[in-house]
């Protein structure tokens, strides 16, 4: 079965195909012309134009199973998060909605798509959204486009913060936990769940090919919650690392996202640190619960934090990103 992924040749999408490399699935690897391949290794690859409606059909003629997985989470505007989060998902359905093959589109969405909770309480995937942010919104958007225009059966995921080899975002928290700090931004402790590569990569598989997975939506966690302090020390024990706790106050805080957006504007490129994110950060709690895919899918990860993020440390040093 021919599995082909968009945004190949980033952290997910490569995390991804290596997976289902292994579980003896034939990976595709869908990236743009100019894309830097190197977390592909030996995994065939097409450059696809998204532009170009025929090449586009051309490409996915043979496919099987079409995750379409490109899209950006940081951007300086709005109608740049549209363009790569809906615009996308839009030009790929009606490539994929008149191909002769493709018995399946899955969407790698995000829990930003929801909402944020409290403490104690997950949010479930029947749970009016409520997005923060302009890139919950153009998920949700790129959702409800698929949901009432896919032909073919569909699939909706909606992973919370996804880590493992090759992650850009969680490489910035190692390197600041590598100096000794632990950072906390404002003094109410954060909640949020986490998903190793591997874990979100078993729960696609589940909905590969599954009617149980048609036509429905499912987040992605390892089902633990976690505090922003407990995934730091976790960072810290595997670097090995005396650290201190610095304490950020809100405003202080809020001023840094600020400045990110600026220094952003003026580089013309968004930072990590920037006014959209800090809605997200500033929430006191990002939970979903992982019942339905337990339920329809089987899903039963086991999680192992500080295990996965060992193995994560020791990648990015053997890639020297670290
Ligand atoms: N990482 C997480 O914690 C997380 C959590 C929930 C959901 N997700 C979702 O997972 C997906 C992959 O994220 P990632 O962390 O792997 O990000 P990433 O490493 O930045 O990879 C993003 C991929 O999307 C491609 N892409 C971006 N904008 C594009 C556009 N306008 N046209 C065509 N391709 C485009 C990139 O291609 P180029 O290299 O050519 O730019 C790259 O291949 C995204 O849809 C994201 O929303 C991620």
């Amino acid at each position: 079965m021919r599995i082909a992924v968009t945004g190949a040749n980033g952290f997910v999408g490569s995390g991804l195909l290596s997976y289902f490399r292994s579980k003896g699935y034939e990976p595709l690897a869908l990236v743009r012309p100019s894309a830097d391949t190197a977390l592909l290794g030996d995994i065939p690859i097409r450059r696809i134009d998204y532009n170009n409606p025929s090449n586009l059909a051309e490409l996915i003629a043979d496919v099987d199973i079409l995750i379409h997985n490109a899209g950006k989470t940081k951007t300086l505007s709005y109608q740049e998060m549209l363009d790569a989060n809906l615009g996308l998902t839009q030009k790929l359905l009606d490539a994929a909605n008149a191909s002769p093959n493709l018995r399946q589109f899955i969407l790698i969405s995000s829990l930003a798509a929801s909402r944020p909770t409290s403490p104690g309480k997950p949010v479930i995937e029947s749970d009016p959204s409520a997005p923060l942010t302009w890139y919950g919104k153009s998920k949700l958007l790129a959702e409800q486009h698929l949901a009432k225009e896919s032909t073919l059966p569909y699939t909706i995921i909606r992973p919370c913060p996804i880590y493992g080899p090759g992650d850009r975002d969680f490489l910035e928290l190692a390197r600041i936990c590598k100096k000794g700090y632990i950072v906390k931004l404002g003094f109410k402790e954060k909640y949020s769940n986490m998903i190793h590569i591997s874990e979100l990569a078993d729960l696609i598989s589940r909905c590969m090919n599954n009617p149980q997975a048609y036509n429905q939506i499912f987040f992605a966690a390892d089902g633990k919650t976690y505090t922003q302090t407990e995934i730091s020390r976790a960072m810290a024990d595997a670097l090995n690392v005396k650290t201190m706790n610095i304490f950020i106050p809100t405003p202080i805080a809020m001023l840094a996202f600020i400045l990110g957006d600026l220094a952003g504007k003026v580089l013309g490129k968004p930072l990590i640190v920037n006014r959209e994110k800090m809605k997200e950060f500033m929430a006191e709690a990002w939970l979903c619960s992982i019942d339905k895919a337990k339920e329809l899918l089987g899903y039963a990860p086991v999680p192992d934090l500080n295990k996965h993020i060992k193995e994560t440390i020791q990648w990015y040093k053997e890639a020297s990103w670290l």
